[in-house]
């Protein structure tokens, strides 16, 4: 029930308010109304121009996935035709040069339709590299490792030419070393196997929602080596398009943690807020909408693991997509239309007095299921 009535109501009149309400819910114009609504949706759900007239028209819901989706592309094309420069396209296409190069069998000359466009974006945020959101020099010295060890793996052909013409004209960034090529595809030692299964099993089982902290403050130093262990995690054509933003400062914990509705109960006794950020800027399509759910949502796992081991909690807190809470998040935090929440996170140092959830989970022949019942193609 809405908090504001239960706050200004005396708790009798509250109860009223809900008898009242589950009476309607229960009554047979409710029941009219709601499979009324059932089967137009059904109906809108037969046709696809049916289904998106229906979220034109009827409903708004999607609206501000749409424009995050549509002023993240707007951005991306409009890095690529003046002169800035787009991080993620250089992401995903040195990535897509290191697929190349590790193929079996790897191919004589591939890339072609676009390593030129990859040499261009390298060259941009070379020169520039502050005009790009990657200000570390690392992901440069991993473009001119991958793009040195493609030069020199490709055989000639014009297309490579006039690309490696235009690398070679571009300063190698600081630190690289063209002896010493560190940062490309290689043979992993399978031979040790750094955690066994027993103790990951351990941590996973150990690991639970802790909504109720110590007052100790946070090092920074821990929560930075849980991110770059987050930072690890896989990521579509290795794009990583999130952020964490992460509010420690007890004058303004209180107000972030309000943004999502989950908080209620506990959120006075949480030290760090973390906000998981899409950015939707990383992509040239709709095609790739969701990425910056799952992307986001990996490297929180993994995140929550590190924390984990390092004698943290944490909880995530859900961001339904509510247009009142999309608002106040963009004003409180300063998103651009492009960026949204995926959720938030409470992290600190678990009260050792106060319990988790038990939270059972789903037995194994329900989640899973092999061989399911396929059509040929
Ligand atoms: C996407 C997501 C949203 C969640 N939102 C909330 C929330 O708003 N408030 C809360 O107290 N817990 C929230 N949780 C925690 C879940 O309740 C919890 O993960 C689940 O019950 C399983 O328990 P466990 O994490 O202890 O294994 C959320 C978890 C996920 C993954």
């Amino acid at each position: 029930m809405n908090s504001i009535v239960k706050k200004i109501l005396p708790e009798q009149q509250v109860d009223r308010l809900r008898d009242a309400r589950l009476f309607l819910r229960e009554s047979g114009a409710s029941r009219f109304v709601t499979s009324a609504q059932t089967a137009g949706m059904k109906f809108a759900s037969q046709v696809k121009p049916l289904a998106s007239a229906y979220y034109a028209l009827v409903s708004s819901k999607f609206q501000r996935e749409e424009r995050a989706v549509l002023l993240g592309r707007a951005k991306y094309h409009q890095e690529l035709q003046e002169n800035d420069a787009n991080v993620f396209l250089m992401r995903r296409n040195v990535h897509r040069l290191e697929k190349g190069l590790l193929m079996k069998p790897r191919r004589p000359v591939f890339a072609k339709d676009y390593i030129l466009e990859t040499v261009n974006v390298y060259r941009k945020i070379v020169a520039e590299p502050w005009r790009s959101a990657e200000n570390s020099l690392d992901s440069l010295r991993w473009g001119y490792d991958v793009l040195s060890e493609y030069f020199d793996a490709v055989a000639a052909d014009p297309v490579v030419d006039r690309a490696r013409a235009v690398f070679e004209k571009c300063p190698p960034p600081a630190e690289a070393c063209a002896a010493n090529r560190d940062r490309i595809p290689y043979l992993r030692n399978l031979a040790e196997d750094p955690v066994s299964f027993e103790q990951l099993e351990q941590l996973a089982i150990k690991r639970r929602s802790v909504r109720f902290f110590d007052r100790k403050p946070v090092p920074r130093e821990l929560l930075d080596k849980a991110f770059t262990l987050a930072g690890l995690s896989p990521s579509a054509c290795n794009r990583q398009p999130y952020r964490f933003l992460v509010y420690d400062d007890p004058a303004i914990v209180d107000t972030v943690a309000s943004l999502p509705g989950g908080t209620i109960g506990f959120r006075h006794n949480i030290p760090v807020v973390v906000v998981i950020l899409g950015m939707w800027d990383a992509f040239y399509s709709e095609k790739d909408r969701h990425v910056p759910y799952i992307d986001g949502s990996l490297a929180a796992m993994s995140f929550s693991y590190a924390l984990e081991t390092l004698g943290l909690g944490a909880c995530i807190f859900n961001w339904p997509d509510i247009e009142a809470h999309e608002k106040r998040a963009e004003r409180v935090l300063g998103l651009k239309g492009y960026e949204r929440p995926i959720f938030f996170m409470g992290v600190g140092y678990p009260d050792a007095g106060a319990m988790v959830a038990y939270s059972q989970k789903r037995p194994l022949d329900v989640m899973r299921e092999y061989n399911a019942p396929i059509v040929a193609d």
